[in-house]
C-alpha cells in the first residue's frame, strides 16, 4: 500500500534568521554629535562622524547577529552603552535608527509616534533586520527622551 507523505521542507531550504549574515551596525553617540555641535537631522552625519576620528566610545561599526539585541552586541565589543532594565521598560537604553531596520520584540516603553516617525528604538530588545543600519546611541542624553524618561512610567 503507498502511504503518501506529508510535503516537508527540510531544514536547508528553509531561510531563517539565523541563516543570515551578521549586520553591520555603524553607530553614532549623540554626546558626540552635541560636542561637535553636530545636528541629529543632517544628511551627512554620520559622513562626519567617520572623518572626525572619534575614539570607538563615540564612533565605530560592530557586527550584530539578526537575532541579537544591538545592546548585547555592543557589550560585546566591549562597548559600554547605557541601560537600566534590559526588558523594555526605560529608555535609558533609547537609540535614534538613522538608516536600515531594526525591530523590537516586545516595548513597554516607547508610544507608536515616537517608533515611526522619531525612529527611537530600545536597544536591549531591538535586532537589525537590514544588512546595514545606523543608529545614534545614549540618546537618552536628547532632551525629548529625558523628558519622556522621567514623566512616564
Ligand atoms: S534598558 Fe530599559 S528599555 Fe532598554
Amino acid at each position: 500500500m503507498d502511504i503518501e507523505l506529508p510535503a516537508v521542507r527540510s531544514n536547508a531550504e528553509t531561510v531563517v534568521e539565523e541563516d543570515l549574515p551578521p549586520s553591520t551596525v555603524e553607530y553614532l553617540n549623540y554626546r558626540a554629535i552635541e560636542h561637535n555641535d553636530w545636528d541629529l537631522d543632517d544628511a551627512d552625519l554620520f559622513e562626519k562622524a567617520a572623518a572626525a576620528d572619534l575614539d570607538e566610545r563615540d564612533y565605530g561599526i560592530i557586527e550584530v547577529e539578526r537575532d541579537e539585541p544591538l545592546l548585547r552586541a555592543a557589550q560585546r565589543a566591549g562597548l559600554k552603552w547605557p541601560f537600566q532594565c534590559r526588558s523594555a521598560t526605560c529608555a535609558m537604553c533609547v537609540g535614534i535608527l538613522k538608516s536600515g531596520e531594526a525591530d523590537m520584540d516586545m516595548n513597554l516603553f516607547l508610544e507608536d509616534e515616537e517608533i515611526e516617525e522619531r525612529n527611537m528604538r530600545l536597544t536591549c530588545v531591538c535586532a537589525p533586520v537590514s544588512d546595514d543600519l545606523q543608529i545614534v546611541v545614549n540618546a537618552i542624553q536628547m532632551p525629548y527622551a529625558r523628558e519622556i524618561a522621567q514623566n512616564r512610567g
